[in-house]
């Protein structure tokens, strides 16, 4: 049996490949389509942007994502369109081209077919935050002030009248049946429970941009492979009686409205995280199963008093997220046990997310501190602070909080506090930055929580003496 997408809105069959075979390497040594580029190959400078379109029930979703890090068995019932689909069947360019010629948005090109997909994904979606729908795409030599030009100058054209719609050769796909040699597509969460409990071994696939990487750049054999994208109840987001319910399935991206009406802080964060194109095949589930120290979703969700729901076969048991990460690469999950959802209980917002990385845009975290602290009559009544980067997973300052709690919210408990952290924490040194920049800098971020909460910007006078 085959996989069939849309490719530039004809429909495809491809049999006889590896489950591991990126769309990128496909588009280009399969089907001649050339000009999406490789540049990094691991989901960095987003040379290789096409926009994928799926059905989430009746509507057409679009989204641009790196074919570099994108395995063919995740285009199962979606269509794909390349820098050479979007113009018109007779040659007149798209709006978006047409710009960028205008405005001289391109030099030696080799980024261009990239940038002219992330825009072209923003129009067809009425985005007109172009410095974050670029934030993904590199240019070393035009520079972006002429790009920026043309995305402004794109934007305000309508939609050409030859624009495609997929829905009908999208939903003929949904029904269909599909599977490909080495990969399971499971279509509903009883058959994907079934899937992995019988193939416990089998490497789970969500979004891939950590997945992509082990093949892409450590040549990690990951077969068999369960691809998670066909099962709609991961994809979802409730709100309950007490919280929102949030599938494994949901992308960074999907999740980012909601955190920005409930924790806007969250969403900041996750604004931060990646690039358009990584949040777009990024999952909630995918950054909390990698058991990764420095994945920016679990401390903010730790803060939150988040749980999580794992599912075997037909067992499911919950705990809270911060028990699920044991020790560096462990993580308190059974072989043939998934991430099905996590939730996040209903409370007034009280977070505050600090992410520290070199570069502000699309960089992993050096560290990454998240506080929810509550007072009465000030008196710290609650407090949970969880760090990442901080230790070999993410993890709670359970020492620092005991110091504030039931204890007046001034400048001379944070300073307590804050001495406490080296009690809590023992991090290490590494290529994001050193023990003791973390250690210290996570004291800081303390001292900086009070300061934005209190007013009392004079607080920062405690870095250097108490706190250190
Ligand atoms: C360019 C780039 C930038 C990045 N920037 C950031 C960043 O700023 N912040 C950050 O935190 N991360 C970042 N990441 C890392 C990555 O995006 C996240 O860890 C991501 O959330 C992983 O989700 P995924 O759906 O892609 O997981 P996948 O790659 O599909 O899977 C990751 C791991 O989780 C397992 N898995 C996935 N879903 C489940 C499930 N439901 N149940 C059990 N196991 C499961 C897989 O088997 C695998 O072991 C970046 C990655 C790239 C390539
Ligand atoms: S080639 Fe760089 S993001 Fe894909
Ligand atoms: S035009 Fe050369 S890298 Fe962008």
């Amino acid at each position: 049996m085959a996989i069939s997408f849309i490719l530039n809105g004809q429909r495809v069959d491809v049999d006889g490949v590896p489950p591991t075979t990126t769309l990128l390497d496909w588009l280009r040594e399969r089907a001649r389509l050339t000009g999406t580029k490789e540049g990094c190959n691991e989901g960095d400078c987003g040379a290789c942007t096409v926009m994928v379109t799926e059905l989430e029930g009746e509507q057409l979703l679009h989204r641009a994502v790196n074919a570099c890090i994108l395995f063919l068995p995740q285009l199962a019932g979606k269509a794909v369109r390349t820098v050479e689909g979007i113009a018109a069947p007779d040659g007149r360019l798209h709006p978006v081209q047409t710009a960028m010629v205008a405005h001289h948005g391109s030099q030696c090109g080799f980024c261009t077919p990239g940038i002219v997909m992330s825009l072209y994904a923003a129009h067809r979606t009425g985005r007109e935050d172009h410095d974050d729908v670029l934030a993904g795409n590199l240019c070393r030599c035009t520079g972006y002030a002429p790009i920026l030009r043309a995305a402004a100058a794109a934007a305000q054209e309508a939609q050409p009248d030859w624009e495609w719609d997929e829905t009908a050769a999208l939903t003929q796909l949904a029904g269909e049946d599909m599977d490909l040699s080495g990969a399971m597509l499971p279509a509903s969460l009883d058959a994907l429970a079934r899937a992995y409990a019988y193939e416990p071994e089998a490497t789970i696939v969500a979004g891939a941009t950590d997945v992509g990487l082990w093949v892409t750049k450590q040549f990690r054999a990951v077969e068999p492979m369960i691809f998670l994208h066909r099962v709609a109840a991961l994809k979802q987001i409730e709100q309950t009686e007490d919280g929102l319910n949030v599938g494994a399935g949901v992308t960074l991206e999907a999740l980012l409205p909601h955190m920005a009406a409930r924790h806007p802080d969250f969403a900041e964060l996750i604004r931060r995280y990646g690039s358009v194109q990584v949040r777009n095949a990024a999952t909630i589930g995918g950054n909390i199963a990698n058991g990764s120290p420095i994945g920016d979703g679990s401390p903010a969700l730790i803060a939150l008093g988040a749980t999580v729901t794992l599912r075997k076969d037909r067992e499911r048991r919950t705990l809270p997220l911060e028990e699920f990460f044991i020790d560096y690469g462990k993580q308190d999950r059974a072989p043939g046990e998934f991430v099905e959802s996590l939730f996040i209980p209903d409370q007034e917002d009280a977070l505050r997310c600090y992410k520290i990385s070199k570069r502000f845009d699309q960089d992993i975290s050096a560290l990454c501190g998240c506080f929810v602290i509550r007072q009465a009559e000030g008196v710290v009544s609650e407090a949970r602070i969880a760090f990442g980067g901080m230790a070999g997973t993410p993890k709670r300052a359970t020492k620092v909080e005991n110091a504030l709690i039931g204890q007046p919210f001034t400048p001379e408990t944070i300073a307590k506090a804050a001495a406490r952290m080296g009690d809590d924490f023992t991090p290490l040194s590494d290529m994001r930055a050193s023990a003791e920049y973390r250690l210290r800098t996570a004291q800081n971020l303390l001292i900086r929580y009070y300061a934005e909460a209190s007013g009392d910007m004079g607080a920062t006078r405690l870095v250097g003496r108490g706190a250190a």
